[in-house]
C-alpha cells in the first residue's frame, strides 16, 4: 500500500535548478571553465563538492583544497543571490494540489533533497507545512544515487521503503530512489530518466490515482 510520497527539490518542486545551473555557469566563466547545460545535467541532485569535482573533471583542472572551498562558497553566495527572487509563485504547477491531495488522503510527505538550502526554499515557498520529514542534507554522508537519503526519509517517517514512492528529476535520484527499493517517478525527459517507472513532462500531470496507479503496476 501506497503510504507515503518523497519529493526531491530542485526541478522537482520549484524551478531551482535553473538557479544552481546559472550560479555554476558564473562562476565557470568567471574561472575560464568550460561549462554547459549537458554537464549540468551530471550535476542534477549532487551536492555542491562533488558537483565542483566534476566540472574540473571535465575540464581537466585540479585544486588545491582551500581554493575549492573558496569556489564553492562563492557558487553558493551566486545561488543565494538568486534565491531572493523566490516566492511562493514560483512553486511548479500542480505540486500544490497534489501535496493536498496526499495529505487529505492521509499519505505521509517527506523532502529528500541533496540541498543545504533546502529548508530555506521550502520556507520561501510557504511550504514547509505539508511535509513530516525534511531530511537534513548536511547528515547524509553518501550522496545520490547511493540510496541513504530516501532511505533515511523512509526510517524518519517509520514507513516501510516498499510502501514509499520517490519524485525526481534527476538520473542519480531516480537511482537513488529503485536502490532504496521505492517506486520512482521521474519528472522531465524520458530519455534522460529510462530507469523511472513513471515518467511525466510537468508536475501537472500527477494526482494521488496516477501516483496510486503507477505504484500498484509495479508492486
Ligand atoms: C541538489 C541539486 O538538489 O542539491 C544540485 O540538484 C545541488 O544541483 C545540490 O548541487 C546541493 O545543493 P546546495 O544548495 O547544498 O549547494
Ligand atoms: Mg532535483
Amino acid at each position: 500500500r501506497l503510504e507515503a510520497v518523497i519529493f526531491d527539490l530542485d526541478g522537482v518542486i520549484t524551478d531551482t535548478a535553473e538557479y544552481h545551473y546559472l550560479a555554476w555557469k558564473r562562476l565557470a566563466e568567471e574561472l575560464g571553465l568550460a561549462f554547459d547545460r549537458a554537464l549540468n545535467e551530471q550535476l542534477k541532485g549532487i551536492g555542491r563538492k562533488e558537483s565542483l569535482e566534476i566540472i574540473l573533471q571535465a575540464n581537466g583542472k585540479t585544486a588545491a583544497e582551500a581554493e575549492k572551498e573558496e569556489w564553492i562558497a562563492r557558487k553558493n553566495r551566486y545561488y543565494l543571490e538568486l534565491l531572493e527572487q523566490l516566492t511562493p509563485a514560483a512553486v511548479a504547477p500542480g505540486v500544490l494540489a497534489l501535496l493536498q491531495e496526499l495529505k487529505a488522503h492521509g499519505i505521509k510527505i517527506a523532502l529528500a533533497s541533496a540541498s543545504k538550502n533546502a529548508p530555506l526554499v521550502l520556507e520561501k515557498l510557504q511550504l514547509t507545512r505539508y511535509f513530516d520529514v525534511i531530511v537534513d542534507a548536511g547528515a547524509v554522508k553518501k550522496g545520490k544515487p547511493d540510496p541513504e537519503i530516501f532511505l533515511t526519509a523512509a526510517e524518519q517517517l517509520q514507513v516501510h521503503g516498499g510502501n514509499c514512492l520517490g519524485i525526481e528529476d534527476a538520473a542519480a535520484g531516480i537511482a537513488a530512489i529503485k536502490a532504496a527499493g521505492m517506486v520512482a517517478v521521474g519528472v522531465g525527459d524520458k530519455a534522460t530518466l529510462p530507469a523511472a517507472d513513471l515518467v511525466v513532462k510537468t508536475m501537472n500531470e500527477l494526482n494521488l490515482s496516477k501516483l496510486q496507479a503507477c505504484f500498484t503496476g509495479v508492486r
